[in-house]
């Protein structure tokens, strides 16, 4: 493409703006409404968790062994995208155990101060659950390790000769760790969890039977195609589900009421601009920026979340695992690819050339 074109198409993506991570119907974020300790949809038990069987039978087990042995569970981490309920199964596993749930995240913890007051207001065998556990600071970190190994840390206090040391001891806990990116975990961090579990996106047909949940749950009536199309366009991820189903309620309610079919859901979504693969305008927008601006790429993720005006951790942790679940996208070791899937989702011509970008990293 001549340069000059080339920018232009550039600037007309641009144009047609981004909407920021928080006001996007389809950010796996958590809003105010999700977070809602008293959030109905929220499943309690494990029974009522749908999905992650591997993870789900694994936690059982270590439940059923630490409760036989009358010993608190082991320390866990949960990793994955987004939006998949690694705060929801960390409340399953505090009600399974009968025990309390102290929720925090890792930015919250400022000072090894806050983190001190936290571990001694816990009870015997209680659970503390630290999300965004990669975003810990060093300071806050170290304190951590003695806890998490040997339940007890030391405080020093004063400065000089008046420098004190006290070792204080702490009830037995157990630490849920959660986050997006294992591999920003330090090596003593995660050698100290003794259960780790990764979460899997969800499938279409796991998706229908949360919206049948949270559908019942809500009193909203919707028939089986009314749920597996919000399923399809849900993107693996059952915080985005539920999100929509409200919204789709809203239209339903105002557009003449009576159940969520096929047809008003299809009507609901596009007015939400969610198509039938569940992107929105944002992805549409960037990968229609990777196919005309870098005839596909490979592009670094750096210049492609720079000339979308987005963060590169927005780009790797939002857009891109849905789109690489989908085959829309390969991270290759020189940058971000489209694949053929893309150009004929957008209904653009693919380069010769495709195939041979679609080599995986690992
Ligand atoms: N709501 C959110 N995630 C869920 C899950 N995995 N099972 C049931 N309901 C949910």
């Amino acid at each position: 493409m001549p340069q000059n074109l080339a920018v232009r198409g550039m600037n007309r993506i641009l144009e047609a703006g981004f909407e920021s991570e928080d006001d996007r119907i389809l950010s796996p974020a958590l809003t105010h409404e999700d977070e809602d300790n008293e959030n109905p949809l929220r499943p309690k038990r494990i029974s009522e968790y749908i999905g992650q069987d591997k993870v789900k039978e694994n936690l059982s087990i270590f439940i059923e062994a630490a409760r036989l042995r009358g010993e608190p569970l082991d320390h866990v981490l949960l990793y994955g995208p987004p939006g998949l309920g690694k705060t929801t199964l960390a409340t399953i596993v505090a009600n399974e155990l009968k025990v309390n749930i102290r929720i925090t995240s890792g930015p919250a913890i400022e000072r090894p101060g806050d983190l001190a007051a936290l571990l001694t207001n816990l009870n015997q065998g209680d659970v503390l659950f630290i999300d965004e556990i990669h975003r810990l600071s060093r300071s806050v970190e170290e304190i951590l390790y003695p806890s998490m190994e040997d339940f007890a840390i030391d405080i020093i206090t004063g400065k000089g000769q008046m420098a004190a040391s006290y070792h204080l001891p702490l009830p037995k806990f157990t630490l849920v760790g959660a986050t997006t990116r294992a591999g920003q975990l330090t090596a003593p961090l995660r050698d100290r969890f003794g259960v780790v579990l990764r979460l899997e996106m969800y499938t279409k047909e796991q998706l229908k039977i949360i919206i049948e949940r949270s559908a019942k749950i809500l009193k909203i009536k919707i028939t089986d195609e009314g749920a597996l199309e919000l399923a399809s366009r849900s993107r693996g991820t059952p915080r985005i589900a539920n999100r929509l189903l409200k919204r789709v309620r809203d239209f339903a309610q105002v557009l003449g009421g009576g159940a969520i079919d096929q047809d008003k859901a299809k009507l609901a979504l596009n007015k939400l601009e969610v198509d039938e693969l569940g992107l929105d305008a944002n992805d549409r927008r960037m990968l229609e920026m990777l196919v005309k601006f870098y005839n596909g790429g490979p592009v670094g993720l750096e210049t492609l979340a720079a000339s979308i005006g987005e963060e590169a951790v927005t780009i790797e942790e939002v857009y891109e695992p849905y789109l690489m679940q989908i085959g829309f996208l390969t991270r290759t070791p020189r940058g971000r690819c489209a694949t053929c899937a893309v150009y004929a989702h957008l209904g653009i011509k693919p380069p010769a050339s495709i195939p041979e970008q679609q080599v995986l990293l690992d």
